[in-house]
């Protein structure tokens, strides 16, 4: 047993009591209503980085949710890796089919359930665990950064300006993020490109109260049925989005790269079986991975209006409304795709109603270098733990801040995610394996000594 090994056989326990603590904290950064939480969850990473051993630890007040950052300096000739992850979490909702409550962390099948176990209380937790192995076993090779927000959920935007205030703070060599899938436990891979977004919210109205569907029905028109009317014609018959303009600059990615990712192992049998769906959708001439991996999509996120209580209240609704994410891939930039959204939107309204259509958040996509000393450090890394060497791929998701490292510090991030993609995050019964929470705490020193031997061999 090696000395990684070792210390995580014998604090097995006390890492997962102490993420369960973390877990309880009801850290949902869309609801006001805990915004308390968010402070606490705050609170509690400070005092986790400060009892792993960092020299400080901070909390930084925002107009939104406030940041963490501690840090180690070990020697400021050696280099230095900073850490983000998030604190805050998605809504719980349909909460009735949470089989366990989502803020009681409980193993099922070797499996911890609750919202945040993976994403990304779990997966950031591996850092905090694995940087408390180091100091304890006197082998961290290097100086480190962490940072911890509490707005990426719904777009990170008092990171991006902390961020540009604070470039002398957050100077590093490397950023190394824990908030991504593998594609399976015994197909490792790392994170090569992330997809942008842009959210944004529509808003149809008709008359300027509810009305009987008697009197008024089929005189007047009903925004619930223009709505969806709008919706459905966001898509051809061969799935691309008709917004004008949407695919302009959309980066088109030679044979060669479709080639290279197609090389990652993928089952479509078996991926529509855990989906429990019998056939899959897409933009024609590509793949499943190529639809989430570099083609950019749009989707309705939500949609209500009109009477949904219990049985039936005849009347045609004074308003619709419906939440939209648009997933973007490199050189789409989200503010200017809002603005193409909300051209097209508002050209669709027909005179009997009115539209409006509000940016909510969003960020631009990303695409990781993979020859770099990180990335080389991050693949020798897994491949030590995991056996088998991580194969290259991108993922579909988005972390908005991650492209704004790279505009405003100038800094590439390294997306070691450990997370599986059946660990249902933002769905009910979120979860996470708990052998690889204790395989990424397992990994991340090895990534620290790998990197700091890369980055050497580099100046050198
Ligand atoms: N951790 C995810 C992103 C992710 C998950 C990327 C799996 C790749 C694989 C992150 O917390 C997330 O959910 N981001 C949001 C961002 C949005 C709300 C601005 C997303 O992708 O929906
Ligand atoms: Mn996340
Ligand atoms: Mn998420």
């Amino acid at each position: 047993m090696s000395y990684i090994t070792d210390y995580i056989e014998k604090n097995k326990q006390r890492f997962l009591d102490e993420l369960f603590a973390l877990i309880r904290i009801p850290s949902i950064s869309s609801q006001t209503e805990h915004k308390p939480d968010m402070l606490k969850a705050a609170e509690y990473w400070k005092k986790t980085l400060l009892d792993a051993g960092a020299d400080k630890a901070e909390i930084f007040t925002t107009t939104g949710n406030p940041i963490v950052y501690g840090e180690k300096t070990v020697d400021t000739s050696l280099p230095t890796i900073l850490v983000y992850g998030h604190y805050d979490v998605m809504p719980v909702d349909p909460e009735n089919q949470w089989v366990s409550a989502p803020f009681e962390p409980v193993i099922r099948d070797g499996k911890i359930y609750a919202r945040g176990a993976d994403d990304d209380k779990g997966q950031s937790f591996i850092h905090a665990k694995a940087f408390e192995l180091m100091v304890q076993t006197g082998t961290l090779p290097c100086n480190v950064k962490f940072m911890l927000e509490g707005e990426e959920e719904i777009g990170s935007s008092s990171l991006k300006t902390w961020c540009a205030d604070n470039k002398e703070l957050l100077n590093s060599d490397v950023i190394i993020v824990s908030d991504t899938s593998m594609i399976a436990e015994d197909v490792p891979s790392i994170t090569t490109g992330l997809r942008g977004i842009s959210c944004l919210e529509v808003e149809v109205s008709g008359p300027s109260y509810d009305l009987h569907s008697g009197i008024y029905g089929g005189a007047v028109a009903n925004p619930v049925n223009i709505l969806c009317k709008m919706i459905a014609s966001l898509h051809d018959e061969n799935g691309k989005v008709k917004v004008k303009g949407f695919y302009d600059e959309v980066e088109i990615v030679s044979n060669e790269e479709r080639r290279e990712l197609a090389k990652a192992p993928f089952s479509l049998e078996e991926y529509k079986k855990s989906l429990n769906i019998n056939e899959v959708w897409g933009e024609t001439g590509y793949t499943t991975t190529e639809r989430t991996g570099i083609r950019p999509a749009l989707d309705v996120n939500g949609i209500w209006g009109g009477y949904t209580g219990e049985g039936s209240k005849t009347i045609i609704p004074a308003k619709a409304f419906a939440k939209i994410s648009m997933r973007l891939v490199p050189n789409q930039d989200y503010t200017k795709i809002a603005e193409l959204f909300k051209a097209h939107f508002e050209s669709l309204a027909p005179a009997y109603v009115r539209v409006k259509v509000t940016p909510l958040h969003g960020g631009q996509g990303y695409v990781s270098p993979i020859d770099s000393p990180a990335y080389k450090a991050a693949q020798r890394a897994v491949k030590e733990s995991f056996g088998v060497a991580p194969v290259p791929f991108r993922s579909g998701g988005s972390i908005p801040i991650i492209s704004t490292f790279e505009q405003v510090l100038g800094a590439k991030s390294i997306l070691m995610g450990f997370g599986l993609e059946s660990d249902a995050i933002h769905s009910p019964n979120e979860n996470f394996p708990l052998s690889n929470f204790y395989k990424g705490i397992e990994t991340v020193p090895l990534f620290y000594k790998y990197f700091v031997e890369e980055y050497s061999k580099k100046q050198s």
